[in-house]
């Protein structure tokens, strides 16, 4: 059984808070934690207009579990963090740029699946992409991703609450992006089951000939190819014995495309990220 620290991130708040998170790879499980400490400035008179206050001046208090989970659904957080760290973030969206631009879909219509903050629609925005939706079942999430995308400029992308395994969007993306909600479903108690309804789902939302990215640190690219190839058995099996005949949307299943090579940083050495082609 695989046990390993993925991330460890101690990180200032504004509010003069110290959020620490690790995230733990247990197995074929993902466990992310943070613990907020709050930290209590002393009265200072500063002489010197250089002088920088260090961060850590005093323990006051401990904010556990309920504050920890707040944090966690995107409270109380004047900015936010994307779940697999902003240095790669880049890589990941040049990648996905010229895999969209190789396949004749340079600035396709793009969905994010489990937003969280939204970072990553703002930064493929800035990459040239104007057709940006992102989902959450979270409402903070939500709310969050609004304001800082209208504070950075970005009022032209769209935020909405809802649950991918129960999805309401009438319509389908050319590109449909997973950062670690794939992951995130999998670990709830009846994660197999989700699992197993979230590649209906996605079936549902990515167009033919549209590419699904997904990006998981509780998977491997195999893994996550054989588990998309069960999902296609499963399909097929349902509709028939093969896809002649049927209609494009009911035919279409998924197939490995590319994936990213390897993440420069250390830390991210186990973080995968697989394209599928709906097709
Ligand atoms: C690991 S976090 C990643 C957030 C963001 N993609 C990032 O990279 O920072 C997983 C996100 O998926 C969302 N999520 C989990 N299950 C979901 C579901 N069934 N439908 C929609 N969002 C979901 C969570 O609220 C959370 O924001």
């Amino acid at each position: 059984m695989i046990c390993r620290l993925l991330h460890f991130g101690p990180k200032w708040t504004e509010s003069g808070k110290i959020a620490i998170n690790f995230s733990i790879l247990y197995g074929p499980s993902v466990f992310k934690l943070s613990l907020l400490w709050i930290f209590n400035s002393f009265d200072k008179d500063v002489h010197d207009s250089s002088y920088v206050e260090p961060p850590l001046l005093g323990l006051q208090n401990f904010q556990d579990g309920a504050y920890a989970e707040d944090l966690a659904n995107f409270h109380e957080r004047s900015h936010a963090d994307d779940w697999f760290g902003t240095d790669i973030m880049d890589i990941r969206v040049g990648w996905t740029k010229n895999l969209c631009s190789s396949r004749d879909l340079p600035s396709c219509s793009v969905l994010d699946i489990g937003t969280g903050s939204g970072r990553l629609l703002q930064q493929l925005a800035k990459q040239g992409f104007s057709d940006l939706t992102g989902i959450d079942y979270s409402e903070s999430a939500i709310e969050l991703a609004r304001s800082l995308a209208i504070g950075d400029g970005f009022e032209h992308i769209n935020f909405l609450v809802d649950d991918v395994l129960e999805s309401k969007l009438e319509r389908r993306f050319e590109l449909v992006m997973d950062e670690g909600t794939l992951d995130a479903i999998g670990l709830h108690p009846d994660g197999p089951v989700k699992r197993m309804m979230y590649w209906q789902s996605v079936d549902s939302l990515v167009s033919r000939g549209g590419i699904l990215v997904i990006t998981s640190c509780s998977r491997t690219k195999d893994e996550l190819v054989q588990e998309v190839e069960n999902f296609n058995q499963r399909k097929l099996g349902a509709v028939g014995s093969g896809s002649e005949g049927l209609p494009a949307s009911e035919a279409a299943v998924f197939s490995y495309l590319d994936h990213v090579q390897s993440y420069p940083s250390v830390d991210s050495s186990c973080i995968t990220t697989v394209a599928l082609l709906h097709k």
